[in-house]
Order: C-alpha cells, then sequence, then structure tokens
C-alpha cells in the first residue's frame, strides 16, 4: 500500500498539492498554518516536504525518501 495521505487530516497528498497550488503555498510551515496537514502526528512530514519539492504524490514504503 503506498504512502499517499495525512491520515491525521484525513487528506490525500494529491489534493493536498492541488490545495497547495491553488493558494500559493510553498512550505509544509504554511501548509500548517493553514492547518492543511501535518500539525498532529508528523509521520506524514518528509513526505509532504517531498511533495513539495518535486509534486510527488505517492511513495513506496521502504524506498526511502531523501527529502533534501
Ligand atoms: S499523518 Fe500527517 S500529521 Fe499525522
Amino acid at each position: 500500500m503506498p504512502v499517499d495521505r495525512c491520515i491525521c487530516h484525513d487528506i490525500p497528498f494529491a489534493k493536498l498539492l492541488e490545495e497547495a497550488r491553488a493558494r500559493g503555498l510553498t512550505t509544509i510551515e504554511e501548509l500548517q498554518e493553514q492547518k492543511l496537514s501535518s500539525t498532529k502526528c508528523k509521520l506524514c512530514f518528509p513526505y509532504v516536504k517531498k511533495m513539495l519539492l518535486n509534486g510527488q504524490t505517492s511513495f513506496i514504503p521502504g524506498k526511502g525518501i531523501d527529502p533534501e
């Protein structure tokens, strides 16, 4: 099963990316301020960072993320 959403905020990364682009949000801090994702358990944090960097919205568990 791919990692493709922020479970705590119940939002798929594809929808999150769409919202981020529509609102002009480019950092995870801005997504947190808007309460869109990544404010609770933060397990999605590295995936969301990677999504913001390259637009990837689905990740294979165990393949590594390498967000920086
Ligand atoms: S999965 Fe995103 S904050 Fe918990």
